[in-house]
């Protein structure tokens, strides 16, 4: 059975909660996911997959942790994209943006390791639109 069209941009106008992702379409076992990000998310990673995200507007930044310990960030821009290998701790901050994500279905918003998730962080394996 075919599905149906999902346009992002109505998509993303259906709701309004931060980091609070919804499906939009599913490719095989992955979820196509967009969410609203502003301010700081939680350290986490995910120790089975990798992560791919879209930036379709704003201004949205990966801190990264390698195994030592040391820390950089990725800022991304409207159009950019990133993937974030499995297993690497990472947190994502904006100032407010709109994003697309890529990864299996059942992945969990704050990974399988993270630290204490503030309030306005949703730890989800995604909501339907
Ligand atoms: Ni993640």
């Amino acid at each position: 059975m075919p599905g149906e069209p999902v346009n992002l941009t109505d998509a993303l106008a259906s709701f309004t909660e931060i980091y609070s992702p919804r499906i939009v379409q599913r490719v095989n076992d992955y979820d196509v996911r967009v969410a609203k990000v502003e301010g700081e998310h939680v350290w986490h990673a995910h120790d089975h997959t990798d992560e791919f995200f879209l930036v379709v507007d704003g201004v949205f930044d990966i801190a990264l942790r390698d195994a030592d310990g040391f820390e950089s960030t990725v800022r991304l821009e409207t159009g950019d994209t990133f993937v974030v290998p499995k297993g690497v701790e990472h947190m994502p901050s904006s100032p407010g943006a709109s994003i697309l994500m890529f990864e299996p279905s059942g992945t969990s918003t704050t990974g399988d390791r993270h630290g204490e998730i503030p309030d306005h962080v949703d730890s989800t394996t995604g909501h339907k639109l």
